[in-house]
């Protein structure tokens, strides 16, 4: 199974999965990042680890039916199977996830549909958790349609908020878990665990 990552920072959930494909924990092909944003430190990590990033901008291509092309062309070059979203601060064109149906994953530092939707991103949805005064926050691993932060939850798993948590270290929690969790549903698609009825998602044991 071959993965594609798409990411607009730092990349340090592509990095955690593409290791475990790497040393050969999870049998799957860690093949290509896309970013759009140039220099951003996931490029750095992604040459460390001798898998290809690639630059695309929305902005580069003056309509959208061409930039989602671009896309797809990259995507098929690698023969694709499953697309991560880890830290992509743009919306996929509609004809990407069109054409990769169940098939695209997002992660998503809280418990959704809570602290979810546009704007949600990074440190704001650790300080909208503190200031809910929620005792419990997560990780949510969901299917990817065309809006933002919406699809059927593949895996959820909780983190418990602490006395005295700011909304770093609590991101420093929720983090290491985001590490484990994609690679773990990464492994459930590979040995073609999840199944897709009506609108939701089933593991199989
Ligand atoms: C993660 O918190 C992820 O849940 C969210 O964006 C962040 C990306 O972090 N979608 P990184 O770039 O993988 O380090």
């Amino acid at each position: 199974m071959n993965l594609a990552f798409f990411a607009s920072g730092s990349g340090s959930n592509f990095e955690a999965v593409a290791k475990r494909c790497q040393s050969g924990e999870i049998a799957a092909s860690a093949s290509v990042v896309i970013c759009n944003v140039p220099g951003a430190e996931v490029f750095h990590r992604a040459e460390r680890l001798t898998i290809p990033c690639y630059l695309v901008q929305r902005e580069d291509f003056r309509e959208g039916k061409d930039f989602a092309a671009r896309l797809l062309e990259i995507l098929r070059s690698y023969q694709i199977d499953l697309i991560l979203l880890a830290g992509y601060l743009r919306k996929l064109p509609g004809a990407v996830v069109r054409a990769f149906p169940n098939r695209v994953l997002n992660i998503h530092p809280a418990l959704l549909p809570a602290f979810g939707g546009k704007g949600m991103y990074g440190r704001r949805v650790h300080e909208a958790v503190l200031a809910a005064r929620c005792r419990t926050t997560g990780v949510t691993v969901h299917l990817v349609d065309e809006e933002y932060d919406r699809g059927p939850t593949v895996v959820q798993r909780t983190v418990e908020v602490q006395e005295g948590d700011t909304p770093e270290t609590l991101a420093a929690r929720v983090l290491e878990v985001e590490h484990q969790i994609y690679g773990d549903v990464v492994k459930l698609f590979v040995q073609n665990r999840v199944r897709f009825e009506e609108g939701r998602v089933r593991i199989l044991e």
